[in-house]
């Protein structure tokens, strides 16, 4: 009997529950834990890491699980090269639903950069960024001395800002554009560093750059795992549909 494993974590893999809750197909969700309190997910949920490869191949056997759906974040990358891996060395059907990349569009003024590192070649002292990238990268912009960092996260700050050259600014997305330029304007910002992390729902940040004219530096995705991808929760549900 077919038994999923979603790896969610993304709107998407949101959206991916739904369905599958909905077609009644037999699934378990798993989700990092690394947001302190998620939204619940419509179907059976695991939270937290799976304690290493390992971890995941005990888990994989315990649980019986037949396949493995994973819509985590196009930067969550040890995560999908691992599970693609486990489940190739299994002979369990693996699938990636990965959204498309942006691309810029005429007016846009980006950026891209190979690594967060990059972006102080960039932005000049005496520059306000804002960095939509929350707290877990946060230590690779450290070489942003002379510039004030503004950095959105989901949940309340436990630890002071590592730095003395900026601050925490909490919000659970989505964002209007609107929502998005009057922050900007509210809060004088200069330069935003993004993710390539795709989607409509984050977009609007860029959209709100654009009309404002502000560059934005465009950190590149890491590469994926050498596995079946596809970009629409359609595909993926056919997918599925397909391992029943
Ligand atoms: N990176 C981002 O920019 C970003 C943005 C938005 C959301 N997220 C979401 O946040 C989660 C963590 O991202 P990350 O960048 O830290 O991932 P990562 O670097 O690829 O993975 C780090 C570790 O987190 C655990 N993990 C990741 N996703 C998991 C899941 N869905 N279920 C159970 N354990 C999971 C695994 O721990 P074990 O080794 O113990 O199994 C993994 O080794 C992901 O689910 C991702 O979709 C990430």
């Amino acid at each position: 009997m077919m038994r999923l494993l979603l790896l969610a974590g993304s709107g998407e893999g949101r959206q991916l529950a739904q369905a599958l809750a909905k077609a009644e197909v037999p699934s378990v969700a798993s989700l990092a834990g690394a947001t302190r309190v998620p939204e619940a997910l419509p179907l059976p949920t695991r939270i937290g890491g799976f304690g290493g490869a390992d971890g995941f191949t005990s888990y994989m056997r315990d649980e019986g699980i037949t396949a493995v759906l994973d819509a985590t974040h196009p930067f969550a990358d040890q995560i999908s090269q691992r599970s693609a891996k486990i489940c190739r060395d299994l002979d369990i059907p693996y699938l990636q639903f990965l959204r498309p990349a942006w691309r810029p569009v005429e007016g846009d003024r980006w950026t891209f950069l190979n690594s967060e590192e990059d972006a102080a070649r960039y932005i000049p002292e005496g520059s306000t960024v804002f960095i939509g990238s929350g707290r877990k990268t946060l230590a690779k912009f450290a070489n942003l001395e002379g510039r004030r960092l503004i950095v959105r996260q989901i949940d309340d700050p436990k630890e002071p800002f590592p730095f003395e050259n900026g601050e925490f600014l909490v919000g659970r997305p989505p964002f209007s554009v609107t929502e998005e330029a009057d922050l900007f304007l509210k809060l004088g910002i200069d330069w935003l560093v993004v993710k390539n992390a795709g989607g409509s729902t984050s977009r609007s940040k860029l959209d709100a750059a654009r009309e404002l004219g502000i560059p934005v530096a465009m950190i590149r995705r890491p590469p994926q795992p050498e596995a079946p991808r596809v970009e629409t929760v359609t595909a993926a549900m056919n997918w599925v549909r397909s391992q029943m």
